[in-house]
This record gives structure tokens, C-alpha cells and sequence, in this order.
């Protein structure tokens, strides 16, 4: 009886030329980024940032060697992000090794047979910038749109798709808030609204140079969050405080964008009073959230529904977990869902696990484990988890 089932499940298809990949973002694996915000708030005291990110995982010199384990594993598809600190580490001074560095892991993407996905922000910026008043500086479109044009070589072939920002909704809210380690609060509300407009600007800035290479698609990445009410009295209007439509600028945005990125993790339960924390007979992850798949199938659809029908292209997608059989069966409810969009005739063009390495999780540090390739912290020597395998598999026979 359980066989039947199983073979009846693995002849869900996805559309020929889907993208089967894994995400990582500069911060979070290179190591050594040193004049970027983040190394600042990481080393000043009072902060609740638990750790430091040091050396990262040293993916600045070893991304070929991580390139070639999702290739070799059957992944098509790599997203990564370009770090703004290290090409303009001063501003105006601008380091031509970085941006040789960044075309040729374009260039290994490509040659290891791997669709390039380029970040072009994902949250830090040059200790300069940030200095100088962030977001809030009104200035900051415009710096933001010259580094652009000065990292348009790293993009100028063989790239069709380039992520912008990623969450702004999610850099808007942590504006907002005092203390960097706030990002472990995913899925609070209140965004500082200046700041949303400044990424909001930036983001049409960076598509409007990017629009000079015609090959190039162009799209921002936002977290999509699943709000529930509880349904007992006031929740409803909570509910539309902390979810939609107040969070939908950043989707209202990306209509006419060429794709827009989609990113979930979890739910969120919203009270009377606002957001509850996850109930103690619920599985959570090690970043305590929910253990929830369907939260991917939910994202495509709002994102679907709030920009009017623009492709999406799903930019993350994961959980963090020292149980490397819950990763996979984590990833293969959502991929259920996210097939159930597709059958319903919504255009999804790829789908990029979060993350393709354990690595810094930002305020949490190391420990809430993200990839489908665990390293040795000390010897950063690289261990392939059995879901790299298997979605390896899974891209293989482009189905479930
Ligand atoms: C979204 C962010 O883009 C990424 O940097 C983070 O590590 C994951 N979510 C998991 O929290």
C-alpha cells in the first residue's frame, strides 16, 4: 500500500528548464569581510549578536570546491551575492580584484554548468555607507546605483537573473529597530518607512542599469510571511495590521518587475495582542520557527496574487536543523506545494534551497545549520549531507 503511494508521488513533474539550486549570501560564508556593517556590529560590545563571523566558511577561496559538490551532485542553478564592502571598500575607491574575483565565480558557475543567480545586496553594506546614515541617507539610492554600475561587468554575460535587494521588507523592519540582533525576530512588523521607500528607489535604480544588458532579468527577493489568525476576538484585525495588505509594498513594487523572488521558512500565529510564539507541542527548527512546508506553496501564491501574475523564481527555501531527515522532508512537503502551483498554472521558473553550506546565521551565529553541506569548523573541510544527494536526485529526474 505505502509503495503504491510512494510511486504515485514521484511522478510529479516540473517544467522542462526548471532551476534546481542552493542559495548563499557573501556575509554568511566568505569570511574576512571586514569592512562591511555587519563586521562592525559583530564586534561592538552589547549587542546580542552571539558571535562573530570570522573566517565564515571561507567560500571566498574555496567556491569552486562548492560549486563543483552542487554540480556534481545534479544542481543546475547557484545563487550567490557580490559583497558591496569589498568592491567599494571606500567610497569611490574601487577594487578591481573584487570584481575579478566575482566574474570568475560567475565564470566557475557557468563552466561547472550551473545557472548564475547574482545578489546584488543581501543586507550588509560598506562600513562607509552605513556610517554615513544607511538607508537613511539621502544619498543612499544613488550610492546604491553607482555601485551597480560599477559591478555591471560581473554580470554583463552569461547572467540572466539578478537579484536586486534581498528582503527589503526584511531590511526595512530591522531599520526600524535598534539593535542588529533583531533579525532573529523574523516576522515583526514594523518597517521603517523611510527606509522602505530608499530600497524602494534603489531597487528601480539598479533595473533601470541593469536594463542597458537586454539578457538580464531583474527582480528583488522578499520573505514572504504566513500570518494565521487565531481566530479569537481582535485577532482578525491583528491579522491585517501585521499581514497583508500593510505588507505588501514590496510585492505591490515588483509588478512589471521580470521576476520576483520568493523566500519562505514558517508561519506565524497572530493573537489579540500580535504575534505568538510557536506552541510547545509544535516541531520547531534551530532557529525556533515552525516547522511548517507549506509556508513555500503560501508565499508563491500571495506573491503570485499581490504582483499581478510576475514570474517567480523561488530564491530560498530551507530549514536549520541538525537532522538531516527532517531538511529532506521539510523540502519535499514544500516542493509538493510548490508543484501544486505550477499545476495551477502559476509560472515558477526554479527553486533554490537555502543554504547550500551551513553557515553564519547572522545574530545566531553558526549554530542553527542551514546547509545540504556541513563544515568542519576548524579544518573547513567540506561533509555533504544526504539532502544534497537527494535533491541532487530530485533535480535529476526534474520531479518528485
Ligand atoms: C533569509 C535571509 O536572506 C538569509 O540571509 C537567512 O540566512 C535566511 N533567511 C535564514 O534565516
Amino acid at each position: 500500500m505505502k509503495e503504491v503511494r510512494v510511486s504515485e508521488q514521484q511522478s510529479l513533474q516540473f517544467p522542462d528548464g526548471f532551476l534546481w539550486g542552493a542559495a548563499t549570501a557573501a556575509h554568511q560564508v566568505e569570511g574576512g569581510n571586514v569592512s562591511n556593517d555587519w563586521w562592525l556590529k559583530e564586534h561592538t560590545p552589547g549587542t546580542t549578536i552571539v558571535e562573530p563571523s570570522g573566517d565564515a566558511v571561507d567560500h571566498y577561496h574555496r567556491y569552486r570546491e562548492d560549486m563543483k559538490l552542487l554540480a556534481d551532485a545534479g544542481l543546475t542553478s547557484y545563487r550567490f551575492s557580490i559583497e558591496w564592502a569589498r568592491i567599494e571598500p571606500e567610497r569611490g575607491y574601487v577594487s578591481r580584484a573584487a570584481i575579478d574575483h566575482y566574474r570568475r565565480m560567475v565564470d566557475t558557475a557557468i563552466e561547472l554548468g550551473l545557472e548564475p543567480v547574482v545578489s546584488l545586496l543581501h543586507f550588509t553594506v560598506p562600513r562607509w555607507m552605513f556610517e554615513a546614515g544607511f538607508w537613511r541617507n539621502p544619498e543612499a539610492p544613488e550610492l546604491f546605483e553607482r555601485f551597480v554600475e560599477t559591478a555591471l561587468p560581473i554580470v554583463s554575460d552569461g547572467v540572466r537573473y539578478v537579484c536586486t535587494i534581498n528582503e527589503p521588507n526584511i531590511a526595512a523592519m530591522l531599520a526600524g529597530g535598534e539593535d542588529a540582533a533583531n533579525l532573529v525576530a523574523y516576522g515583526l512588523p514594523n518597517p521603517d518607512l523611510g527606509v522602505a521607500d530608499a530600497l524602494l528607489d534603489s531597487h528601480t535604480r539598479a533595473r533601470s542599469v541593469l536594463s542597458q544588458l537586454p539578457q538580464i532579468e531583474s527582480g528583488w527577493t522578499v520573505a514572504t510571511q504566513a500570518f494565521h489568525s487565531t481566530g479569537e476576538p481582535g485577532a482578525d484585525e491583528k491579522l491585517h495590521e501585521y499581514g497583508y495588505p500593510r505588507d505588501d509594498w514590496y510585492l505591490e513594487a515588483a509588478r512589471g518587475d521580470d521576476f520576483v523572488g520568493v523566500q519562505a521558512y514558517t508561519r506565524t500565529f497572530i493573537g489579540s495582542e500580535g504575534p505568538l510564539p510557536v506552541a510547545d507541542d509544535v516541531e520547531t527548527t534551530l532557529t525556533g520557527w515552525e516547522f511548517f512546508p507549506p509556508a513555500l506553496e503560501l508565499g508563491v501564491r500571495s506573491a503570485w496574487e499581490l504582483t499581478g501574475g510576475v514570474p517567480v523564481l523561488v530564491t530560498e527555501n530551507g530549514i536549520a536543523t541538525s537532522d538531516d531527515t527532517r531538511r529532506i522532508a521539510y523540502t519535499d512537503g514544500a516542493l509538493r506545494g510548490l508543484h501544486a502551483t505550477i499545476a495551477d498554472g502559476i509560472d515558477v521558473r526554479g527553486y533554490l534551497h537555502w543554504s547550500a553550506l551551513d553557515n553564519y546565521e547572522w545574530a545566531s551565529g553558526f549554530r542553527p545549520t542551514f546547509g545540504l553541506i556541513g563544515i568542519d569548523r576548524e579544518t573547513f573541510e567540506r561533509h555533504p549531507k544526504p539532502s544534497l544527494a537527494w535533491l541532487g536526485d530530485v533535480a535529476r529526474r526534474n520531479g518528485l
